[in-house]
């Protein structure tokens, strides 16, 4: 267990404790407060990061409560990032390209700053084990939905110039496509109907799934990987803590290398921590003890 590293902090508060925290609803999953506590107390900084079950209709009365008890910031997670764009006073922008807040800082004079740290969760995790520059790469991405707005502004940040975008309501893929084709002329994004049994894999080099498929704890994913050539990349924003994801037991069997969304998650919480703190979370240190699987 993590005794060694747990400052009296992490038991006790003192008149200057100051408050962080997680809205979401459901929140009882939630793996933010244990990553946030464990690096405040490692670090020695007067924190406590705890989770909110805040329900939709409630979210803003929620935030000037927050407020006024005199919180330093907080993480929101469903439903409530794209609800909380309008309750900012400024946002980052990050927070304004992918339409979704997922860090709130409040400054001294009350002043409500939205940011969202995702993207910067997803390209961090990449780089740590993909060292290859993404242009001229074929990067298919799997899903359109609000956390794939995060993935697509990582990989065109980041240099991608052809993504392909799969989505069952092939609407949907659409619309993000003309979104971000709109801020990003000179990339090729191609929306397609994602249909698992029929979709060619052959020229891939990077595999990203940003559905929800393998969050609910189903066994298997439905799509064959066996066409993706040996050198590609699978990524999945899912994560589990303890299990594999449907999709990394896919990329294992294949001999594929695979990233998982555990590095996103870390990372994206590291960049909260060090807009509220200005200090860098012990990355390695959350990974060791939370997530040695
Ligand atoms: P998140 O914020 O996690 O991205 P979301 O906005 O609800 O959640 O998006 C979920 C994504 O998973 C969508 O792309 C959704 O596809 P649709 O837009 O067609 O609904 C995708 N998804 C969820 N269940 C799926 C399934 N069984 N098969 C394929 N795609 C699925």
């Amino acid at each position: 267990m993590i005794h060694s590293n747990i400052s009296d902090r992490f038991i006790f508060s003192d008149g200057q404790t100051r408050l962080l925290g997680v809205f979401g609803d459901p929140i009882a999953h939630s793996l933010s407060p244990k990553i946030h506590n464990l690096s405040l107390s490692k670090l020695d900084l007067n924190y406590h990061y705890l989770p909110f079950h805040v329900r939709p209709h409630q979210l803003a009365t929620a935030v000037h409560g927050f407020k006024a008890l005199g919180g330093v910031g907080f993480n929101a997670t469903v439903p409530h990032k794209v609800p909380l764009l309008s309750l900012m006073d400024s946002l980052d922008p990050a927070a304004l390209k992918i339409g979704a807040v997922n860090t709130v800082a409040i400054a001294k004079n009350g002043q409500l700053n939205g940011y969202n740290t995702d993207a910067y969760g997803f390209i961090t995790a990449l780089k740590e084990k993909y060292s290859e520059t993404l242009s001229q790469k074929n990067i298919l991405v799997l899903g359109a939905g609000g956390a794939c707005r995060a993935v697509l502004l990582a990989l065109l940040d980041e240099g991608a110039d052809n993504i392909i975008l799969a989505n069952s309501t092939v609407t949907k893929a659409e619309e993000l496509a003309s979104d971000f084709n709109h801020h990003y002329p000179q990339t090729k994004i191609t929306p397609i109907a994602l249909d698992f049994l029929a979709i060619d894999l052959t020229h891939i080099d990077i595999l990203v799934n940003t559905t929800s498929l393998g969050l609910h704890g189903e066994d298997n994913f439905p799509l064959s990987i066996e066409q993706l050539p040996p050198h590609a990349l699978v990524y999945d924003i899912v994560y589990s803590a303890n299990t594999q994801t449907p999709l990394q037991k896919l990329a294992n069997s294949q001999g594929l290398a695979f990233i998982d969304g555990l590095g996103m998650l870390i990372h994206q919480a590291a960049r909260a921590f060090q807009i509220w703190t200005g200090e860098e979370m012990p990355v390695a240190l959350v990974k060791k003890h939370i997530f040695s699987k």
